[in-house]
C-alpha cells in the first residue's frame, strides 16, 4: 500500500472513530431491547367505552391535585395513550366522538377528543335537552349480579328475569370496574383482584374470546434500591476444591480430582454429541460473542450475570408492596412482598453484608427480611417501631449509617427532637465502630452532626439563613468517587490539580427578595464555606425545578432564569488546588476538625434548549470512563451530556492557543448546548414521572456502561455507555487470528530458545578462549 492510499483510509477511518467515541446513546439495535417501561395506570376511578369503541377509557388519579386519563387496546389491554389533567376527575359521558369529563371540585365540564384526548373546550352541560349521563357505573348496568359467595357475575335478562350469561371470577375478586352486555349473546368485564390486577373478560355464547391482564400494582412507588444477582456459576469448582482440600490421602484427593475431571470432560462431549468441531470451538470460547441476535435467552442470561449487567431493582410502593424487577430482562417481576398494608410506607434499605432488607413506614414500624435466594421472596426476619416512647411523632426522613442496625431518623414538625439516632437492634451496648459525620439539610438551615459511641448525636456546626428571604432550593453532598487521576493533563503537558478533599457539600439559595441565586460549597466536617457565587444579574424562577449535583471535584447546577431573557441554565464550576499550573496546595490536610485551604474555582454558564427537572451522575465501577451527566426534560425525555462538554474551562475560539487545542477534549466555547437525538436515551418513548420521581444511576462489572432507571409513576431502565462499549468486543472480532498469532509466536520461542542458549554457550566459550 502506498502512503497516499494510507491516508485514504485513514481519511474514511477518522470519522468512524471519531462517530464510535461520541456514540453515547443505544442504537437501533439495542433501542427497546435493554431499555424498559413499566406503566401502571392506578387505581382505576372510572371505567367507560361503548360498543362501537375499540378502546377503554380509564381515569384514575395521578396524585393528589392532577387526574390522569388514558386510553387502552380492548383487544390487547396495551396502553395506547395517557394525559394527565390539571384536575380530578369524578365522572365521564362518553359522546359519538368525544368524552366529557365532569371535574371534581368545581363544577364544570372539559370536553376531550376521543381518539387523542386533546382538550377540546369547555362544555356548559348544565342544560335540560342534553344532561349528563354517567358512562362509568357498573353497578348501575341493570340485570348485572355479581354473586360474592360463588364468586360469578351473571347477567339477568329484563323480561324473563333468567339467567342468560355467567362466568366465574377470580377467587381474589374485588371490583367490577366495567360491564357492557347485549342480554343475550355476550358480555365484556374488566374487574380489579385484591392484589391490583385488572383482568379483561369477552365471553360470548358460553365462550372465552379474548381475554387479558394487566399488572397495576407498581404504582405510587415512594423509594427503591438495587440487589446485584450474583454469578453462581463458579460454585460448583469451588465446593470441589473445598472437599478435596479436605481429604487426608493425597492419593484420594488426586483420584477425586482425575474422577471428577473425566466425568466433566464426558458430559462436556455428551452434551456436544461427540462433534469434535464443536467442542473445539467451544473451548476456545470462539461463539461466546455472536451477534446478540443469534444467542438464546439463556446465553444472554449468562453474559448479563457475568457481566453484572443482572440486577434486581426492588420497588417499594406507599401502601407496602415491595416489588423485584429484574433490570435485564425487561422489567420482569420476580418476586413480590406485602410488607407493612395499611400504612404509609417510607424506605426500602438493602444491606449486602447480612443479604437483608429493611422497610420502614412513617409511623415507625419496620421490617427486616432476608433474603435466601434471589428468586423467591424474601422471608420475614425481625419486626418492631424504632419510635418505642414517642408514639406521636412521625417520621420524615430516614437514612442508614453503618451495617449495624443504627438510623438517622427525622421526625416531621411537631415533633419534640427534631432528630436522632436509633438502633432496631434494641441493645444498648452496640457501639458504633467508628466516628460518623452527618449533614443535614432542610429549607432554611444546614447542620453538622457528629455521632459518637454510643449513639448520640451531637450538634457541631450549623449554617442558618433567614426564613424570610432566602430558601435552599436544592442541595447535594460529593460523590464518592475513586480518584483515577488527582490532576488534568493540559495541553502544554503542565498538570492542573484537582480538588480533591472528600467531605464537601454543596446548595443553592434562592433569595426571595432580589430573586438571585447563590451557590456555596462547604466543608462538611466544619462548616466552613469555601465557595460561593452569586448570579445578581438574573432574576431565577422557584416555580421552576432547580437541580444540583456534585461529582469529584466539580459542581453542576441547573435553573431556569427570567430576567434578561427567559432561558434555562446549566452551570458548572470546577475546582482546583490552584489554577496556577503544577502548583499543588502548600499545607496538607491531616486533622480535617481543623479545617482545609480553599480551593480556586473556574466556573461557566451554558443555555440549554429544555427546562431540566432532573440531574444526575452516571455511575462506573472504577470512575475511568468518561463522567456524563443525566437530564430528566420536563417534556418526558432523558438524555445526557458528558463531563467535557459541560467544562468550565472552555474557552472562545479565538482565545485558544494552540496548546488549549492540544488538551483531551477541548473544544471551543458555545453558549447554548444542543441536544443530540443520539444521547436522547427514552427514544420515541413517553414517560410519565411525577413530581417525586428519583434518577438513579447504577455500575455494572464492564467499566463502560452503568444502569441508568428512573423511578416514578412509570419505571423506566436503560444502559448507556458515556465513552462508548470499548471494554466489549465486536461481534466480528477475529479471535482466531489473534489465537493464532499467539501460537505462532509461541512455537518461535520454544524453536529459537534452545537456539539462543546453544549460541550464548559458545559465545561463553569463545570469550573464555
Ligand atoms: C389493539 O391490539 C390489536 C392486537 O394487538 C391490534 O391488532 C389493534 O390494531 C390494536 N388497536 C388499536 C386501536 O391500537
Ligand atoms: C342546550 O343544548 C342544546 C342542544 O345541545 C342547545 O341547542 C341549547 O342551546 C342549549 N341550551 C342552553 C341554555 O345552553
Amino acid at each position: 500500500m502506498t502512503g497516499v492510499h494510507h491516508f485514504v483510509v485513514l481519511g474514511l477511518l477518522f470519522p468512524a472513530f471519531l462517530k464510535s467515541f461520541f456514540v453515547g446513546a443505544i442504537f437501533a439495535d439495542e433501542a427497546y431491547t435493554t431499555d424498559w417501561l413499566v406503566s401502571p395506570i392506578g387505581p382505576y376511578k372510572c371505567v367507560a367505552s361503548s360498543d362501537q369503541w375499540d378502546t377503554l377509557l380509564v381515569v384514575s388519579e395521578f396524585n393528589e391535585e392532577q387526574g390522569l386519563v388514558s386510553l387502552l387496546n380492548k383487544t390487547s389491554g396495551s396502553l395506547i395513550t395517557r394525559k394527565t389533567l390539571e384536575y380530578q376527575v369524578d365522572d365521564v359521558m362518553l359522546k359519538d366522538a368525544s368524552v366529557v369529563l365532569k371535574k371534581a371540585a368545581q363544577d364544570g365540564f372539559v370536553e376531550l377528543d376521543r381518539t387523542y384526548l386533546f382538550e377540546n373546550e369547555w362544555v356548559p352541560l348544565a342544560n335540560e335537552t342534553a344532561p349528563f349521563v354517567s358512562s362509568c357505573r357498573p353497578d348501575n348496568t341493570p340485570g348485572v349480579v355479581v354473586d360474592l359467595k360463588t364468586k360469578t357475575v351473571k347477567v339477568i335478562d329484563e323480561d324473563s328475569k333468567l339467567p342468560v350469561l355467567s362466568h366465574e371470577l377470580p377467587e381474589n375478586f374485588a371490583l367490577l370496574n366495567w360491564v357492557e352486555t347485549d342480554y343475550k349473546e355476550y358480555v365484556k368485564l374488566l374487574i380489579t383482584t385484591a392484589d391490583k390486577h385488572s383482568f379483561y373478560y369477552h365471553i360470548q355464547n358460553g365462550k372465552l374470546v379474548e381475554t387479558w391482564t394487566r399488572d397495576e400494582s407498581l404504582f405510587g412507588v415512594v423509594d427503591h434500591t438495587f440487589i446485584d444477582l450474583q454469578d453462581h456459576s463458579l460454585e460448583e469448582i469451588a465446593a470441589e476444591i473445598a472437599s478435596e482440600r479436605k481429604m487426608a490421602n493425597v492419593w484420594d484427593a488426586y483420584w477425586f480430582r482425575v474422577t471428577t475431571d473425566v466425568e466433566r470432560l464426558l458430559n462436556f462431549a455428551r452434551v456436544n454429541k461427540f462433534s469434535p468441531g464443536r467442542m473445539i470451538s467451544k473451548m476456545l470460547h470462539l461463539d461466546s460473542f455472536r451477534l446478540k441476535s443469534g444467542m438464546s435467552p439463556e446465553e444472554i442470561r449468562n453474559q448479563n450475570l457475568k457481566f453484572g449487567l443482572s440486577k434486581l431493582l426492588v420497588v417499594l410502593t406507599k401502601d407496602g408492596l415491595l416489588a423485584a424487577l429484574d433490570v435485564s430482562r425487561n422489567g420482569e417481576i420476580v418476586w413480590r412482598v406485602n410488607t407493612i398494608p395499611g400504612q404509609h410506607s417510607l424506605k426500602v434499605e438493602w444491606f449486602e453484608s447480612s443479604r437483608e432488607l429493611i422497610v420502614f413506614t412513617d409511623d415507625g414500624s419496620f421490617v427486616l427480611l432476608e433474603l435466601l435466594d434471589e428468586n423467591s421472596a424474601p422471608v420475614l426476619k425481625t419486626e418492631g417501631n424504632i419510635l418505642k416512647d414517642r408514639r406521636s411523632c412521625s417520621i420524615s426522613s430516614i437514612q442508614s449509617l453503618e451495617d449495624n442496625g443504627s438510623f438517622f431518623v427525622k421526625y416531621a414538625q411537631p415533633c419534640v427532637h427534631p432528630s436522632e439516632i436509633v438502633n432496631i437492634n434494641d441493645e444498648d451496648s452496640i457501639m458504633n465502630t467508628k466516628e460518623n459525620f452527618i449533614t443535614d439539610f432542610d429549607k432554611n438551615s444546614i447542620t453538622g452532626y457528629i455521632v459518637s459511641q454510643g449513639n448520640t448525636l451531637k450538634r457541631t456546626w450549623d449554617i442558618t439563613l433567614d426564613p424570610e428571604t432566602d430558601v435552599i432550593m436544592a442541595y447535594s453532598g460529593r460523590q464518592h468517587t475513586e480518584v483515577t487521576n488527582p490532576g488534568i493533563i493540559l495541553g502544554s503537558r503542565d498538570v492542573l490539580f484537582k480538588y480533591l478533599y472528600p467531605d464537601l457539600a454543596s446548595f443553592v439559595v434562592f433569595n426571595k427578595q432580589s430573586q438571585h441565586l447563590t451557590l456555596n460549597v462547604i466543608n462538611t466536617i466544619t462548616g466552613e464555606v469555601i465557595y460561593s457565587q452569586i448570579h445578581n444579574e438574573e432574576h431565577v424562577s422557584p416555580a421552576r425545578p432547580i437541580n444540583i449535583v456534585f461529582g469529584e471535584h466539580w459542581v453542576i447546577y441547573s435553573y431556569f432564569s427570567l430576567e434578561p431573557t427567559p432561558e434555562q441554565k446549566i452551570v458548572v464550576v470546577e475546582l482546583y488546588e490552584s489554577l496556577t499550573p503544577n502548583k499543588r496546595m502548600t499545607t496538607v490536610h491531616e486533622n480535617p476538625l481543623t479545617g482545609v485551604e480553599k480551593p480556586e474555582a473556574v466556573s461557566l454558564s451554558y443555555f440549554f434548549p429544555q427546562i431540566i427537572k432532573e440531574m444526575a451522575i452516571s455511575n462506573t465501577k472504577f470512575d475511568i470512563t468518561t463522567k456524563t451527566i443525566i437530564l430528566e426534560l420536563e417534556n418526558g425525555q432523558i438524555t445526557h451530556l458528558p463531563k467535557f462538554l459541560l467544562s468550565a474551562r472552555r474557552k472562545n475560539e479565538t482565545d485558544m492557543t494552540d496548546d488549549d487545542k492540544k488538551e483531551f477534549m477541548a473544544s471551543p466555547y458555545m453558549a447554548t448546548i444542543p441536544i443530540s437525538d443520539y444521547y436522547v436515551i427514552t427514544h420515541f418513548r413517553d414517560i410519565l414521572t411525577g413530581s417525586k420521581a428519583q434518577l438513579d444511576c447504577v455500575q455494572t462489572n464492564l467499566e463502560s456502561t452503568s444502569v441508568a432507571c428512573e423511578i416514578g409513576h412509570d419505571i423506566f431502565c436503560t444502559r448507556i455507555t458515556p465513552s462508548g462499549q470499548f471494554d466489549v468486543m465486536s461481534p466480528t472480532f477475529e479471535k482466531g487470528k489473534l489465537l493464532m498469532t499467539v501460537f505462532v509466536c509461541l512455537a518461535l520461542c520454544i524453536f529459537l530458545k534452545p537456539y539462543v542458549t546453544r549460541k550464548e554457550v559458545k559465545t561463553v566459550w569463545l570469550i573464555r578462549d
